[in-house]
């Protein structure tokens, strides 16, 4: 019987193994290790306020963030920005108020806005979005084992440019190891100290690229630390049921085990 399971698990990983390489090349995506990682990984809230600063510098000219509330960034676990800070921030984007049939400055119980760009996606839960299957033949085995998925894939995209353009229908593509496909008609949006930080952090590519994937990893999951400590706590209650489940199981069966009738 075991046998029997195993062998029909093993060929069907063997066969969705073989399509997937049937389609073609799996693109690039590196593995970043990010804070966040692991069971009691945790954000870095200063990594959060410099992708933050990355995204609005640079990113918010054409991505929107539609689902995150701008007071979000106040919280304890993201950015945690204090009051004054979110306020100041939330008025640099216009919205518009039905009330006053007008626009106004943003205040943190509004939204972040929605993408100016129509071609670019909005980044809220991009990170989850494109949390992939990547590993050996894209078996999704390397987010398993090693917690890669979306960050590490924006991080991928926004270094994966090799600098070759082509047009195709009056658009420009730029090639790309991490894009499907490896044609994206996003520019390289990052250039070498772009952004510059107030306390001096890196402002290579490769630092701003992890700093705005941490950041959009929080916008699509901002109370991934309260999960998995609930995770855990789960865990913990279930291994000590389970461990006075065993002794009472021994306990109620023992006048009836050990003894020999003859
Ligand atoms: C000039 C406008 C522009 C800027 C600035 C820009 N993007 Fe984009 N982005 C686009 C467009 C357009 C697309 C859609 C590309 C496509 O599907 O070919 C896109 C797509 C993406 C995607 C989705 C790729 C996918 O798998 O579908 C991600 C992630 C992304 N951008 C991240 C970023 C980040 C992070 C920044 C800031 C560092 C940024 N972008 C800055 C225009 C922009």
């Amino acid at each position: 019987m075991l046998k029997k399971i195993v062998l029909s698990a093993a060929t069907a990983l063997a066969l969705s193994a073989g399509g997937a390489m049937a389609a073609g090349d799996e693109a690039h995506v590196e593995d970043v290790a990010f804070s966040f990682e692991g069971p009691f990984g945790k954000f870095d809230e200063n990594q959060l306020q410099r992708g933050l600063k990355v995204y609005t510098e640079v990113c918010s000219a054409c991505h929107g963030l539609r689902y995150v509330p701008l007071r979000t960034l106040g919280d304890e676990g993201g950015p945690h920005f204090s009051e004054a800070e979110v306020r100041a921030y939330a008025e640099r984007f216009e919205v518009f108020d039905a009330e006053i049939d007008d626009y106004r400055p943003a205040k943190p119980t509004d939204h972040f806005p929605m993408s100016g760009d129509p071609n670019a996606p909005d980044l809220s839960l991009m990170a989850k979005a494109r949390a992939g299957f990547h590993g050996p033949a894209g078996t999704g085995l390397n987010q398993l084992f090693k917690g890669m998925g979306g960050p590490e894939y924006i991080y991928s995209l926004l270094n994966g440019y090799t600098g070759e353009e082509k047009e195709e229908a009056g658009t420009l593509f730029y090639e790309n190891t991490a894009f499907p496909g490896g044609w994206i008609s996003m520019a390289p949006p990052l250039f070498e100290e772009m952004v510059e930080f107030d306390d001096g952090s890196a402002n290579s590519i490769e630092a701003m690229s992890e700093d705005v994937a941490a950041f959009l990893m929080w916008t699509a999951e901002p109370k991934m630390m309260a999960r998995k400590q609930a995770g855990f706590v789960g865990v913990l209650m279930l291994t000590v049921l389970s461990v006075l489940l065993y002794l009472t199981n021994k306990r109620l069966w023992a006048p009836h085990k050990g003894k020999r009738e003859a």
